[in-house]
């Protein structure tokens, strides 16, 4: 059995930093293990503009423990209003790398997002332009729709014709979590790939309700079944370069989560490469994991692969049970429980 790992620094492909006390307590982890970051632009209120994004960035790098190297790559959040000028802007700014969809209403702080595709024809258009790659919260927001199937109505309904409508848009389907997406993706023309979470690779729907409700397993997409789990295993093992890594790592405080209508968001950049590689042995693909993690999402991004590496040890440890998180605690991902690999 492999007792040590040494792997290309990897890179998060899809990461929620916060702001103020609360960015400060969770960028150390996720700089101790990644070179670089997408970073999501739904703060309150939203990333909105390069000047926005650019103060952001400066937050981000003032918040940096001493010594530390890390880059966060930025984005911007598309609303009804954004313009195409604004999009020629952050292709312009060197250090925006994408734009995200949210659909108005479907998940955490995406009230100011997207009310109907077509409102933003022409920023999308101006995206393919210059190469500004589209990064999509990819579910539909009607109530009506059960929440497990918001995934692959959103291919259906507005991912495939948009890609199809924009056929030079490079586009991150983000968080895939269905069979539906992994064909989806698999299946599209070049230019369009996903990112993976490592709750969903390591966790069905069941683990909302073992024993009792979880809500600190609850994001959005919600878990799906295990044969969903399955076909995202499925396709890591193949080796397929459209699927890359991106935590989706999402703080909350602990009692938005622990409360009558919790927040949507599993946390787990405190082992943002630990969990991927346990989930990747257990599936029988070690080897596959230094690409998912290190090499496909900077080919996409058109970014150079990092140089250095990190080393993953095989040795237990025990997660905290909670974590401090700006004026209280979050508990991280696998909370009073042991994770098979420590990073050196
Ligand atoms: O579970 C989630 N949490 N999904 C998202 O799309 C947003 C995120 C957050 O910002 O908390
Ligand atoms: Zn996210």
């Amino acid at each position: 059995m492999t007792q040590q790992l040494v792997m290309r620094r990897p890179d998060d492909w899809h990461l929620h930093l916060r702001d103020g006390e609360a960015l400060r307590a969770v960028l150390p982890h996720t700089a101790a293990r990644f070179a670089r970051a997408i970073i999501m632009p739904n703060l309150k209120p939203p990333v909105t503009t390069v000047a926005a994004a650019q103060a952001y960035r400066d937050r981000i790098r003032a918040a940096l423990p001493a010594g530390a190297a890390f880059e966060p790559l930025m984005t911007l959040y598309l609303t009804d209003g954004t313009t195409p000028e604004e999009i020629e802007r952050a292709r312009a700014s060197g250090f925006i790398h994408g734009a995200k969809l949210y659909p108005a209403g479907a998940t955490t702080h995406s009230d100011a997002g997207v009310t109907r595709i077509a409102n933003i024809e022409a920023v999308l258009e101006r995206m393919s332009a210059v190469d500004l790659p589209l990064q999509v919260h990819g579910e539909v927001t009607d109530p009506g729709v059960d929440v497990f199937d918001r995934e692959a109505r959103f291919i259906d309904e507005i991912l495939a014709p948009a890609v199809e409508r924009h056929p030079r848009l490079r586009v991150v389907f983000e968080h895939v979590t269905t069979r539906a997406a992994v064909e989806f993706v698999r299946a599209a023309r070049a230019g369009v790939a996903a990112t993976v979470t490592p709750q969903h690779l390591l966790l069905n729907r069941n683990a909302l309700f073992a024993g009792g409700i979880r809500p600190h397993h609850y994001c959005l997409p919600v878990l799906k079944t295990e044969a969903d789990r399955q076909a995202l295993l499925d396709v890591l093992a193949s080796g397929n370069p459209r699927f890359f890594l991106g935590t989706d790592s999402a703080p909350h405080e602990r009692h938005t989560k622990e409360a009558a209508c919790g927040c949507a968001g599993c946390y787990s950049a405190h082992a943002g490469i630990e969990l991927y590689a346990e989930a990747f042995e257990a599936h029988g693909m070690l080897a596959r994991l230094e690409d998912f993690a290190a090499s496909f999402g900077a080919d996409f991004y058109r970014l150079p692969r990092n140089q250095d590496t990190i080393t993953l040890i095989r040795e237990p440890w025990m997660v905290p049970g909670h974590l401090p998180f700006a004026h209280g605690t979050l508990v991280p991902l696998r909370a009073g429980e042991l994770i098979a690999w420590r990073l050196a």
